[in-house]
């Protein structure tokens, strides 16, 4: 885990700016691969909130990870259009499959799933972003040879 001297430093540059909290986040991210538990207490108490306070901001943006992601990572659409025709119950048996929960890695660390909110494919849903590849009009057997070629 990386220490509270880490964190600090990967923060030091964005506190003077306006609104400084999604700027370290997002530099926490892009410099351990994810935004560790233990970077949460740090954070907040250097911009004067509660651990409560980052965690919801944390949770709230899909795009950050609590763990770093596997090899690939695979986002698959769960706004409305999609869920629609079926995209996280498809998704849910896929995640079942590989004993994962949305925003998962497989043990082997191959692949992270995780959800994303419209990719803009709303046409041809259910839609899904590989490695920032978009693919569209997913069903079981695409998903499961996009899953088995991320872990291979
Ligand atoms: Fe899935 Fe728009 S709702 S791409």
């Amino acid at each position: 885990a990386p220490t509270p001297e880490e964190i600090e430093e990967i923060m030091a540059p964005h506190l003077d700016r306006e609104g400084p909290l999604l700027p370290i986040l997002h530099a926490v991210q892009a410099n351990l691969g994810c935004v560790p538990e233990s970077a949460v207490p740090v954070i907040a108490k250097r911009l004067n909130l509660t651990a409560a306070e980052v965690h919801g901001v944390v949770s709230f943006y899909h795009d950050f990870r609590k763990a770093p992601a596997g090899r690939h990572v695979v986002k698959i659409c769960r706004a409305e259009a999609c869920q629609s025709v079926g995209a996280t119950a498809l998704t849910e048996r896929a995640l079942e499959r590989l004993g994962i929960g949305w925003g998962g890695t497989t043990p082997d660390g191959g692949v992270t799933v995780e959800p994303v909110y419209c990719l803009g494919l709303c046409a041809c849903g259910p839609a899904a972003m590989v490695d920032g590849r978009v693919v569209g009009r997913l069903d079981e057997a695409k998903l499961d040879a996009i899953l088995e070629e991320a872990r291979a």
